[in-house]
């Protein structure tokens, strides 16, 4: 049988072999930070270290919005790898479980610690400075206006509307980002996600006040006075 230390460099090997070159913001990096964030809550919450490891290692290995609607294609994808290395069928299972049951939306009241670990960790990733960074790269990626005025959020309740949207990365804040906070399992992610929340509500601000020049004209305005 592998060891913890075995599964988790080899997995990470394979996974940044894989994600390198994506731009989609499922690139490896994410899954560096959102493993390393992972780590750290599995540490402190006293939970699984190597389901938690692999899972966030594995968590998007593929993607139901860029490979169509195939969200058990990571779920496979991982279980075959993991089998392959001769992980315990029992670490596998549970890993799997993570993996299949993320996504927006899909989980379930039942999901235990080390699942909500890497929920947890995964939507740290999406607010805060980073995460500020990431929904304009995949806004650009999927061909999507940074602002349009003219187009409100709206408030998606379903998953396929989700999928099905277009709209604009401002949107995106308000249509998803700065509900996270609101969705974190863990208190130490709560604690974290207060700050990257405040981030977020800073930046809108000041690209909402450029966007109508109130940086320039208003009362603010720095060539008012
Ligand atoms: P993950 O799979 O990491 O949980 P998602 O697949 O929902 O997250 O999104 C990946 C990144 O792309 C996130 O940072 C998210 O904010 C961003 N993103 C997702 N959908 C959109 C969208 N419609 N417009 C702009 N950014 C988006
Ligand atoms: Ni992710």
């Amino acid at each position: 049988m592998p060891t913890h230390h075995d599964l988790i460099t080899r997995t990470q090997r394979y996974v940044r072999e894989e994600l390198y070159a994506d731009s989609s913001g499922h690139d490896w990096w994410h899954v560096y930070r959102v493993w390393s964030v992972a780590k750290k809550l599995a540490e402190i919450e006293g939970a699984n270290s190597t389901i938690v490891e692999l899972a966030a290692l594995l968590h998007d290995i593929s993607d139901y919005k860029l490979n169509g609607n195939n969200d058990t294609a990571a779920t496979e994808i991982s279980r075959q790898w993991l089998t392959s290395l001769g992980a315990d069928p029992a670490v596998v299972n549970s890993v799997c479980n993570i993996i299949g049951s993320m996504g927006f939306k899909r989980e379930t009241n039942n999901s235990t610690l080390e699942a909500v670990i890497v929920f947890d960790a995964d939507r740290l990733d999406a607010i805060g400075a980073i995460g500020i960074a990431r929904v304009f790269a995949f806004g650009g990626f999927k061909g999507d206006p940074i602002y349009e005025p003219s187009v409100a959020p709206v408030n998606y309740d379903n998953r396929d509307a989700y999928i099905r949207r277009s709209s604009s990365s401002i949107n995106h804040f308000y249509e998803k980002l700065l509900h996270l906070k609101d969705s974190m399992h863990t208190a130490t992610a709560r604690r974290v996600a207060e700050h990257r929340h405040e981030v977020l509500v800073k930046y809108l601000e000041e690209f909402l006040a450029e966007w109508g020049g109130s940086d320039v004209f208003g009362k603010r305005g720095v060539i008012a006075e």
